[in-house]
């Protein structure tokens, strides 16, 4: 595993603390690096139609996406919950097809941190290679 920089885990804290999240009141901030070193922050965005959520990690990495990015590294998560909060399953689908080899990185409400691969969390995942296997 490289080393995580600080600074990727201090800008998802940020990120959470701007979440919009007046429903639910679950704050998650994602900060997600490139390769090359940049870092983008987002948090989860709730609308009054529930079902129009965005989930942080969603959220920064169409961000990132929109402004040309393709090549990413690490993507932290901050929750305030006392276990560590993997990203949901519509997430990783995502993830897999845009970020695949990004380093996760937990963090919980008392900073500490834990490590997952994504295939990790998804293994089996569908994908590009399965569209292109149709007989
Ligand atoms: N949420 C995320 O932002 N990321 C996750 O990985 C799990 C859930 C958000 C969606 C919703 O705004 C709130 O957390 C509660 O589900």
């Amino acid at each position: 595993m490289s080393k995580i920089p600080t600074q990727l885990l201090e800008l998802a804290l940020e990120a959470k603390s701007r979440a919009l999240a007046p429903y639910s009141h679950f704050r998650v901030g994602a900060a997600l690096r490139t390769a090359a070193g940049k870092i983008y922050q987002a948090g989860n965005i709730e609308t009054s139609s529930y079902g129009l959520t965005l989930c942080a990690e969603r959220v920064v990495l169409f961000k990132a996406l929109s402004e040309g990015e393709r090549d990413f590294s690490h993507i932290a998560i901050a929750t305030d919950t006392d276990t560590f909060c993997t990203p949901c399953g519509a997430c990783r689908q995502v993830l897999w097809d845009y970020a695949r080899s990004v380093e996760i990185v937990l963090i919980n409400s008392v900073e500490s941190t834990r490590f997952y691969t994504l295939r990790e969390l998804l293994p089996d995942a569908f994908g590009d290679a399965t569209l292109k296997n149709k007989s």
